[in-house]
C-alpha cells in the first residue's frame, strides 16, 4: 500500500497565516503539521509516499525533504490544472498510484489514533474503499454520510440539510478502482471534483464501501480555533520532563509535561506548567507558560503570562500587561505593552484578514 496525503491548496479559512506559509507547514507542537501525518503513515508500514502540492511550490520539497529521517520515500506530485478538488487529485497522480492500494490522507487532518487498525480492517473485509467517520457538531462542513441498514448509501458534501451527525473524516483507504471513480465523476457546483462524488460512484457501481467510526480524536484544522485544539491534542500526547540537562534555581517552576529545546534560556520568576513545548534560543523571564502553549524557537517572551496559543519562531512578546490567551502569533511578531511609546493607546500593524480582540 502507498499513500497520497495532501498539502496543496489555499488555506483561505487560515488567513492572513496562511498568506506567508502553507498551512500544511505551519507548526503544531513545534513541528509542521504535515509531519504528524508522515509519521502516522509510516507507523501505519507504509514505506512509498506521494504529497500533492500546488503548481510551482518549491517550500514545500524543502521543508520536509526525501522523507529518509520518517523511513519514507517521498515524491511530489504538482496538482496541474490548480487545486480543482480531492477527486482531481487522485486523477493527478493515478499513474503514481498504478495498479497499488491506497491510504488517501489529507494532510491538514490531525488524529490521534493509529492508522494500522484501518488498513487491517480494510484487508480483512476485503473493501475497495473504507472510509473514516467522526461524530461532530457541525457536519455541514464535512462530507456527510447517509446510512441505511448500517451501509452507506450516498455521501452527501457540505449539505445543507445534514441526514446524519457523522463527517467523513480525511482518511480513506482506496482499491486502485478510486481512479476510475474520479475520473467518472463531474465538477460540483463550487467547480470542484469532489471525494465525496467518488465515493457514491463506488457504492451505485456496487463497489464494497466500508465504514469505521474513529472514535478517538480526530481534527480538521480548517479554522484558526482548530489550529489551537490539535496543537492541544498532539501537547497532550507528551509525557514527563524533556528539559536541557541543567538545574534550574528554585525562582523557576516547571510543571507537568514539559519539552524545551536547546540554548533556551529561563531567567527571573518563570512558571511554566505542560503540556508545553518551547524550541531553540528563546529566552522566557519573568513570564508564565501556561497549559497547551507551543513556543518555536528564538522567540522573547518577557513579563507576560500566555497560555493555550501558538507562538511562532523569531516573535517577541514584551511585557504586555495582559494575558495572552487562544493566540496565533505568526512568525517574527511583536508583541509589546502599548506604554513602550507615546502616544498611549493600542498601535496595530495587523496584515489582511487579520482578527484582533482588545
Ligand atoms: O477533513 C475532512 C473533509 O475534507 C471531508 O469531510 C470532506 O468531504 C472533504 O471534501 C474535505 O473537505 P475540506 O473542505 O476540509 O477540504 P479542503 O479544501 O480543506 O482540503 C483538504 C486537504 O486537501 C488540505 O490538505 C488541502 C488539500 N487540497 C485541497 C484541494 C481542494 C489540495 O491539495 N488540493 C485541492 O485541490
Amino acid at each position: 500500500m502507498k499513500a497520497l496525503i495532501t498539502a496543496g491548496g489555499q488555506g483561505t479559512r487560515l488567513r492572513p497565516i496562511t498568506y506567508t506559509i502553507n498551512k500544511h507547514l505551519f507548526p503544531i507542537a513545534n513541528e509542521p503539521m504535515i509531519f504528524h501525518a508522515l509519521r502516522k503513515v509510516a507507523k501505519a508500514g507504509i514505506k512509498e509516499v506521494a504529497i500533492n502540492i500546488n503548481q510551482g511550490d518549491k517550500e514545500l520539497p524543502q521543508e520536509i525533504g526525501n522523507g529518509k529521517k520518517f523511513g519514507l520515500k517521498i515524491t511530489y506530485l504538482e496538482q496541474k490544472g490548480g487545486a480543482l478538488g480531492l477527486a482531481h487529485i487522485i486523477s493527478n497522480a493515478k499513474e503514481w498510484i498504478g495498479k497499488d492500494d491506497l491510504l488517501f490522507y489529507l494532510g491538514d487532518n490531525i488524529v490521534a489514533g493509529d492508522l494500522s487498525g484501518l488498513v487491517d480492517k480494510f484487508y480483512k473485509e476485503k473493501l475497495d474503499c473504507l472510509l473514516t467517520l467522526s461524530k461532530v457538531r457541525d457536519p455541514e462542513r464535512f462530507g456527510v454520510p447517509i446510512i441505511k441498514s448500517s451501509r452507506i448509501v450516498e455521501v452527501e458534501e457540505k449539505p445543507k440539510n445534514p441526514k446524519s451527525d457523522f463527517a467523513v473524516t480525511g482518511i480513506y483507504v482506496y482499491k486502485p478502482i478510486i481512479i476510475e471513480a474520479a475520473a467518472a465523476i463531474k465538477p460540483s457546483a463550487r467547480g470542484e471534483y469532489e471525494i465525496s462524488d467518488a465515493h457514491t460512484y463506488l457504492i451505485k457501481k456496487g463497489y464494497k464501501v466500508g465504514f469505521e467510526e474513529i472514535t478517538g480524536w480526530w481534527k480538521d484544522t480548517g479554522k484558526p480555533e482548530d489550529l489551537l485544539e490539535g496543537n492541544s491534542l498532539i501537547l497532550s500526547s507528551f509525557s514527563g520532563l524533556n528539559l536541557p540537562t541543567k538545574k534550574y534555581p528554585e525562582t523557576i517552576k516547571i510543571e507537568g509535561a514539559v519539552k524545551i529545546g536547546k540554548g533556551t534560556k529561563l531567567k527571573g520568576h518563570v512558571v511554566v506548567r505542560g503540556p508545553v513545548a518551547i524550541g531553540e534560543n528563546c529566552l522566557i523571564e519573568d513570564s508564565c507558560i501556561d497549559p497547551y502553549t507551543a513556543v518555536g524557537s528564538n522567540v522573547v517572551i518577557q513579563g507576560t503570562e500566555v497560555s493555550h496559543s501558538i507562538v511562532c519562531d523569531g516573535t517577541q512578546i514584551l511585557d504586555c500587561g495582559v494575558r495572552i490567551v487562544d493566540s496565533l502569533i505568526g512568525r517574527n511578531s511583536v508583541v509589546k505593552a502599548e506604554d513602550y511609546s507615546l502616544p498611549s493607546g493600542h498601535k496595530l500593524v495587523v496584515g489582511d484578514n487579520a482578527q484582533v480582540e482588545l
